[in-house]
């Protein structure tokens, strides 16, 4: 087994992990002191989402300098300190790498037309944040994804090919264990640059989904793409981020040693919080894997509403005993783990995606940073200090989930209860309810969420149960 097979991620959202300079946004001396603490809690790698130069529109996804730290994180100095660091202590450490767009203040948006898309005639896409994915120049219109400030690479171009794949090459370099590739699936776009269908399912709420992305996003030869980045990473670790159906999220392995090597699976992120849709979910998915796939799951990240809020603070540590149970790499996302929720806030974001990254609570009075925070704090009565019962919880799964082998079966998925096992040894228990519930399976209980001997025959309100069977 590799390294990844066995182990988890976790996410740091650098501007809200650690400050160290008093700035009030996070940084890479901050990340690196805060490393003893990621290694206790038990996971095996850190994703750091970019770090590089850059204007700081869609924070630190708008590249203007690939190949340098962007000054507010630290310099390349601190970031080599920090892979010895982190290496020291047996962590792996993952880069964001941002292929599909550069920031339109990078010097090749100014220098070289021929890196990005230019036309005389916008067509109908949507931006994924609202508005034309088009944005006018004088009598021309660039194409642009995410945010205007956000100018779409073209791949076709071979120079933008080398250029881009000498960036993972500067970093591999440097030492890193892996990338998490940004915005995979929309590398590549229909040459004829036809128009989107209407989405008959539009659910009226963001504007990006008015229309189907069949010509902007998920193209077959993405997969060439695909093969091309993962052959510059080898055998280092590949994530990417692919938000598509199970069916088509799958193609992303590739053929073996081509493709990612952990498509993202989002589907816990929008899956309804009952047993029966969660079981039918695991498995589809597990049906639906290539041979040698292997499994990963998601709870949260910087993009999405925290899990905690989502279903509720009693239920976030049975969500968690549901992530670091399944078979496959779990990725955490920094914060969750202590229970944080969503703080309503909106200042930056222009997604509104402000809630799920504030500071990483360490104190009661915060710890993130001796300034005044660029975002506000939760509830400080969450936090590492404390050491609250979740985060023991999270550190015991971290343990016990590494004995736990074989096949995921489901056992009983009704009446707000889910229970599978896990192969022949292991048996899992979740109540998704706020009221005891028989417990469907008998074994020895190993593990909790109440972090006690369990409640005997029975599931008590939003408990989870290991047991060996
Ligand atoms: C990905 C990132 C998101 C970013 C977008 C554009 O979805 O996770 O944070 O805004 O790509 O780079």
């Amino acid at each position: 087994m590799t390294w990844w097979e066995r182990g988890s991620i976790y996410e740091i959202y650098p501007r809200s992990f650690q400050d160290s300079d008093g700035d009030g946004v996070g940084d890479l001396r901050g990340i690196t002191a805060r490393l003893p603490y990621v290694r206790r809690l038990g996971v095996d790698a850190i994703w750091l989402t970019p770090i590089y130069e850059s204007p700081q529109a869609d924070f630190g996804y708008d590249i203007t300098d690939h190949t340098a730290i962007d000054p507010r994180y630290g310099t390349l100095a601190d970031f080599d300190a920090l892979v010895a660091r982190a290496h020291e202590l047996d962590l792996k450490v993952l880069l964001d790498y941002v292929p599909n767009h550069t920031s339109h203040e990078h010097p090749w948006f100014a220098e070289r037309r021929d890196f990005y898309y230019w036309r005389d005639e916008p067509n109908n896409w949507r931006a994924v944040f609202g508005g034309s994915a088009w944005e006018r120049v004088g009598d021309e219109y660039y194409l642009h994804t995410y945010l205007r400030e956000q100018p779409d690479l073209n791949w076709r171009n071979p120079e933008v090919r080398a250029a881009m794949l000498d960036v993972l090459r500067f970093w591999i370099d440097r030492g890193v264990d892996g990338f998490r590739v940004d915005a995979m699936r929309q590398l590549l776009k229909d040459p004829e640059w036809r128009d989107n269908p209407p989405n008959p399912d539009w659910d009226g709420v963001k504007e990006y989904d008015s229309l189907l992305p069949v010509h902007s996003a998920d193209l077959d030869e993405v997969q060439e793409l695909v093969a091309e980045i993962r052959g510059t990473i080898g055998d280092r670790l590949m994530v990417a981020e692919v938000y598509a159906p199970v069916e088509r999220l799958v193609r992303y392995y590739g053929e073996r040693g081509r493709g990612a090597q952990l498509p993202f699976n989002f589907h816990l992120i929008t899956t309804p919080w009952e047993p029966e849709a969660i079981a039918e979910l695991v498995e589809r998915y597990e049906a639906a894997l290539p041979e040698g796939g292997w499994p990963n799951w998601v709870l949260g990240n910087h993009d999405r509403g925290r899990v905690a809020s989502r279903v509720g603070v009693a239920q976030a540590r049975v969500a968690a005993t549901l992530l670091l149970t399944l078979r496959g790499t779990p990725t955490l996302y920094y914060g969750d783990e202590i229970g944080m929720t969503d703080v309503p806030v909106h200042r930056f974001d222009p997604d509104g995606r402000d809630p799920e990254r504030t500071p990483m609570q360490w104190t009661r009075d915060g710890g993130f940073t001796t300034g005044e925070p660029w975002l506000p704090y939760g509830d400080l009565g969450v936090n590492v200090e404390d050491d609250p019962p979740i985060l023991r919880l999270y550190r015991a799964l971290l343990a016990l989930r590494r004995g736990i082998e074989g096949p995921y079966r489901t056992l009983h998925a009704g009446d707000g209860v889910l229970a599978y096992a896990r192969g022949e040894h292991h048996a899992v228990a979740l109540n998704l309810t706020g009221e005891p519930r028989p417990l469907p399976v008998r074994g020895e209980v190993l593990l909790t969420t109440h972090l006690d001997g369990g409640g005997g025959d029975r599931l008590r309100a939003d408990e989870g149960v290991v047991l060996r069977i």
